[in-house]
């Protein structure tokens, strides 16, 4: 029987929905409506639509959003000045870095991720990328869970997916997915939600033997790679539940880490892409956003 298709748009249509009757009723509490701050550095066409949609969606939900856009000549000195503006203004609740940082045009020295991201105030870490967060995470008593891997525990959790002593492979390591998603589905308390954790967690990387029979005994499979349907059909258990977080640009199309078409015919229910994880980063983010602003008036 063939999987059933996790429809990852319609579950964040109806996240963004919650946020926003959640944000109406902070308003109506006498609160300004929560606002988002993105900063997006160059041209990079796709980093530009990425932030038109962020962009879209706060306005469709009640928050607020501006955006400061930086040429790619910006000196690291600039950039971190202008994030010290933003974690000053009192007006902005959410800070949004949009990444990739450009490479240097000339001789000018690179700007560093890292830094950049380190000198947003954890209070206003909508992404969830501050040392802070990532411990708090690590601990088990997170104040904001990173956008994609909390989309997919709230897809995983709406779908009636559980995850307790379920074997989950996370093909992938990186700080923005795979690290926290492993991190998020381990954990012990249900801190990040109670129906998605308990699991038992595999992470897998680029140097990681015998991938093929890892991913056949997982339960669930969360592919975050970035290799255009590295995962094949002969990679999954028959049942398995498969979350697509690739996206990749293959010509004129938009493909996922996962060959969809095999593994659909395996798997008992899988994640398009597009239209599964991507809906869901940005209605986590509009959460995080009112989730800040609610941090702060309490402040
Ligand atoms: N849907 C969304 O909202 C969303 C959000 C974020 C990212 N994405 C997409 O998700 C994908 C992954 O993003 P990312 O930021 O996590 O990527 P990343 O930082 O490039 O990390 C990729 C990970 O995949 C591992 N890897 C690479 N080749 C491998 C192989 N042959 N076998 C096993 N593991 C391998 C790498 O291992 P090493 O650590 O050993 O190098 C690394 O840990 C990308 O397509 C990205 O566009 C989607």
């Amino acid at each position: 029987m063939p999987a059933t298709r996790l429809d990852g748009k319609k579950i964040a249509l109806e996240i963004r929905a919650e946020v926003a009757k959640a944000v109406e009723q902070f308003v109506a509490e006498g609160n300004a409506p929560p606002k988002l701050a993105a900063v997006l550095v160059g041209e990079d066409p796709a980093s530009q639509v990425y932030v038109r949609n962020k962009e879209r969606a706060c306005e469709k939900t009640g928050i607020a959003s501006q955006l400061d856009r930086l040429p790619a000549s910006t000196s690291p000195t600039e950039l971190l000045e202008r994030i010290d503006q933003l974690n000053r203004d009192p007006s902005v609740n959410g800070i949004l870095v949009q990444l990739p940082l450009p490479q240097p045009t000339g001789d000018g020295p690179a700007l560093d991720e890292r830094a950049v991201l380190d000198a947003v105030d954890p209070i206003k870490d909508v992404d969830a990328f501050s040392p802070i967060n990532v411990g708090l995470l690590m601990q088990g008593r997170p104040r904001f869970l990173p956008c994609t891997p909390h989309g997919i525990v709230q897809m995983l959790h709406r779908c009636n997916i559980a995850t307790a002593a379920k074997h989950v492979v996370v093909v992938g390591r990186s700080e923005i997915v795979g690290k926290p998603m492993a991190m998020m589905l381990a954990q012990k308390d249900g801190s990040c939600g109670p129906e998605t954790a308990n699991a038992t967690v595999t992470i897998a990387h680029s140097r990681t033997k015998n991938l093929k029979e890892i991913c056949l005994s997982a339960d669930i499979l969360i592919a975050a790679v970035g290799r255009p349907e590295m995962i094949r059909g002969d990679m999954i258990q028959p049942g398995a539940v498969v979350v697509d977080v690739g996206i990749n640009r293959v010509e004129d199309r938009l493909v996922g880490d996962v060959a969809f078409d095999e593994a659909a015919e395996v798997a008992s229910a899988i994640t398009p892409v597009p239209g599964g994880v991507g809906p869901l980063t940005i209605a986590m983010l509009l959460h995080n956003t009112l989730l800040a602003a609610k941090l702060q008036a309490a402040k």
